[in-house]
């Protein structure tokens, strides 16, 4: 895409990447991609702000250029030292040489530690000004959000507060850049979702205090270093945040996700009864079969939904592993203020309920019901299964 100016002499000059499968190595984007967004301000002073992964950089340099020349860059500002941020940074600095690259004081470590950088580099206090000219930026220490040198900056004229990972969310930008360029934002909010829980979840409570510091700022727009600029309504997307940092501390919504797995189906015709069990109380439900479901997108559902079921069997005495496999990645992610239940078939000795019960007591979920059989469920197994999903519905509607 081409720069395109959101203000008079400021620039969004950020790229899609349609090339990376996993963000972090970890997370799948091969369907919606990512946008790596960095701005420019051409001022008396004119100051870059973010840059991008290093895989773009030619891309990025190439849009860039179309702005500014990058010798007369005065600063680069760091907000955030992650590579998908500051991957371009040594190909920028070829060219700007005479750029001052200014961050918090972990960015001065890391510059050093990532790229080998120590010089023209200044180290900014929290709540600094500069001036640009008309334009004045404020650097805001934001600590772990998403890593602990990470700062937002706020313009202050234009009220603007790029905020880096903050308010991102995963989805390239096809062709608009703004919220109000899209009729239908169920792609982009359901992106961010993803995007939260996989990647800013676990610092919820770093980003309630960062929307503190901004409680009494005005902001027109909020442009974040991946995803959609909000500038149409910049308080969908702080509101949006708020609430699913929110669940740090308190249950989500009402509903319940379903970890499902299953070797010989046994498991499933219980399950069926459970389902038939919750859907009797009106209570929604996400079944996310673990066997066959990367875990960035079952985590939206297990941040956002106060209730779990685990529908898994025992596996050589332990639950069943891409079970375990999607708990221990929830247990990292801190998700917590659960009303849960197991159910599962086993073989001969059972294991898969007790390690399930471990991991949950770990979270500091609450179990309400487990339900372990042997074989298959039979009918009034399968009469259990019904009542258990009757009674964990019933639990997570009444959860306060
Ligand atoms: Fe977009 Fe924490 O990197």
């Amino acid at each position: 895409m081409r720069p395109v100016e959101i203000r008079p002499g400021i620039y969004w000059v950020g790229v899609n990447d349609r090339v990376t499968d996993l963000f972090e190595g970890l997370w799948p984007i091969d369907q919606a991609g990512v946008s790596y967004n960095a701005y420019l301000i051409k001022d008396e002073k004119s100051a870059l702000i973010d840059l991008s992964k290093e895989i773009l950089s030619d891309d990025y340099l190439a849009q860039l250029s179309e702005v500014v020349d990058l010798a007369s860059l005065d600063y680069v500002i760091i907000n955030h030292m992650e590579p998908d941020h500051t991957g371009a940074l040594q190909r920028i600095l070829e060219f700007a040489q005479n750029a001052q690259i200014l961050g918090m004081p972990k960015t001065v470590r890391m510059l050093d530690d990532f790229y080998g950088l120590t010089e023209n580099i200044t180290q900014l206090a929290n709540n600094e000004e500069l001036s640009l000219g008309k334009n004045t930026l404020r650097f805001v220490y934001t600590p772990l959000v998403h890593w602990p040198e990470t700062m937002m900056t706020y313009l202050v004229e234009e009220q603007i507060l790029f905020s880096c990972d903050g308010f991102g969310g995963y989805g390239t930008l096809d062709g608009g850049i703004f919220d109000g360029d899209y009729a239908d934002l169920a792609f982009f909010e359901s992106e961010a979702l993803r995007y939260f829980s996989n990647i800013v979840a676990a610092f919820s409570k770093s980003v309630l205090s960062a929307m503190k510091k901004f409680a009494d700022v005005p902001i027109k727009m909020v442009a974040p270093s991946h995803g959609l600029i909000w500038r149409k309504d910049p308080g969908r997307i702080l509101e949006l945040y708020q609430t699913w940092s929110e669940y740090h501390r308190q249950p989500a919504e009402a509903g319940i996700t379903v970890l499902f797995g299953t070797m010989y189906r046994n498991t499933e015709h219980a399950l069926n009864a459970a389902l038939e069990g919750i859907a009797a109380e009106g209570v929604p439900v996400s079944v996310h079969d673990v066997r066959k479901t990367h875990v960035s997108h079952i985590l939206p559902d297990l941040w956002t939904q106060r209730g779990v079921l685990v529908a898994a069997p025992t596996y050589e005495g332990k639950l069943f592993p891409p079970a375990m496999d999607v708990l221990m990645m929830a247990n990292r992610k801190r998700v917590t203020h659960k009303t849960a239940a197991y159910l599962g078939s086993y073989a001969w000795s059972g294991g898969g309920q007790a390690d399930f019960e471990a991991i949950a007591e770990k979270m500091g979920w609450q179990v309400s019901q487990g339900f372990g059989f042997i074989g298959g469920p039979k009918t009034d197994g399968l009469t259990r299964a019904y009542e258990m999903g009757r009674q964990l519905a019933k639990a997570v509607k009444t959860v306060s």
